[in-house]
């Protein structure tokens, strides 16, 4: 059967960049705290002409040059993103505009941090069933949008950013091999967007502003390192495989004590390990695509490698997919 073979990765981060000094002079923090708790030293944050739709376009246009693909070759756009440029149309009809991809169709996925590897499931699903479809699948959020930057409890984690992957069928064996995906809305309050909600005979225009984002940070932490972890085993005893045959794996980069327990957990050398939170911090549904682009481009994957995605998020959502490169 055909597989879902990633053809090309790109990414796009925004020029700015935001440090844990200059964080302090905004709230109650300190570069020791944020350091030490979560191993973010900066993060990108968005600014004119830096809309999460041009991101996204930019890391799909990346995308598609390395697969050496034109945009019309294209057949599906999916974005994955927790704060779309508009609420409609989507963000992914955007893109598909900007980069003139008029034969695809498109549409976002909210599946919050775990949106991108839904993503690339819905797509290697669609490409098992259709080898001849070329699939864009993107990761974009700019998250300073969605944050109260007077909670020091939560503004210091985000950034952002944008990644995506190309997809196309693959007859040899490499591609999607197989994914593992849950969620448990029972336990939607621990990370979730304020603001309005979908029935409510008040709302006025304003009260859409300042829709952010509220966390109960040590909840989610212990979830994230249960659940990865779990999601992880899972799929490796459905492959019968162990994580000594896994070549790299990518988590979503939330916070450096939150990897370092899956590490330990999982025994995964740290050479097998993907880590670049202390540059971006959380992405959120970006924070995947933008690691696969770098670990791509700095070679630490090569073909036929198998590389191991794991992710948490709102929702609750969590997932793993395995991949040979
Ligand atoms: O993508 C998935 C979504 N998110 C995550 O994965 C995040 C998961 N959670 C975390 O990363 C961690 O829980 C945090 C980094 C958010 C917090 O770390 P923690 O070790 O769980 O700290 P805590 O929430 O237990 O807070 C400890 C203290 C509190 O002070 P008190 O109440 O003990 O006096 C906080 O008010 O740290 C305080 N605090 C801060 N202090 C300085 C919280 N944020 C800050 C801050 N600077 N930015």
């Amino acid at each position: 059967m055909s597989k879902a073979l990633i053809l090309g990765t790109g990414s796009c981060l925004p020029q700015k960049t935001l440090t844990n000094a200059e964080l302090e002079q905004i709230v109650d923090t300190s570069d020791q705290w944020i350091t030490s708790r979560t191993g973010i030293k900066t993060r990108r944050i968005s600014g004119e002409g830096e809309e999460n739709f041009r991101l996204a376009t930019l890391a799909g246009q990346r995308a598609l040059e390395m697969a050496g693909l034109s945009p019309l070759a294209l057949d599906m756009i999916i974005v994955a993103t927790l704060s779309p440029h508009k609420i409609m149309p989507s963000t992914a009809c955007f893109v598909q505009a900007e980069l003139g991809a008029t034969n695809a169709f498109a549409y976002d996925i909210n599946a919050a941090c775990t949106g991108f590897t839904y993503g690339l499931d819905l797509a290697s699903k669609y490409i098992q069933s259709q080898p001849e479809m070329k699939v864009l699948v993107i990761g974009s959020e700019t998250l300073s949008t969605r944050v109260d930057w007077k909670d020091r409890n939560t503004c210091v984690l985000f950034g952002d950013g944008a990644g995506a992957a190309v997809l196309g069928g693959s007859e040899d064996g490499r591609g999607v091999l197989g994914s593992k995906l849950h969620s448990d809305g029972r336990l939607w309050n621990l990370l979730h967007m304020d603001g309005p909600e979908s029935q409510n005979p008040e709302l006025q225009g304003s009260d859409w502003e300042g829709a952010l984002i509220r966390m109960n940070g040590s909840d989610i932490f212990k979830q994230a390192v249960r659940a990865m972890d779990d999601v992880v085993v899972e799929l490796l005893e459905q492959q019968q495989l162990t994580i000594e045959d896994i070549d790299l794996v990518i988590p979503h980069q939330a916070n450096i004590r939150i990897l370092n327990k899956l590490q330990q957990r999982l025994n995964i050398p740290d050479d097998k390990l993907f880590i670049n939170v202390d540059k971006y911090g959380n992405t959120s549904a970006a924070s995947i695509p933008i690691a696969l682009d770098e670990a791509n481009k700095q070679g630490r994957v090569k073909e036929n490698d198998l590389v191991l995605l794991c992710t948490f998020g709102a929702g609750l959502t969590w997932a793993s997919l395995l991949m040979r490169w």
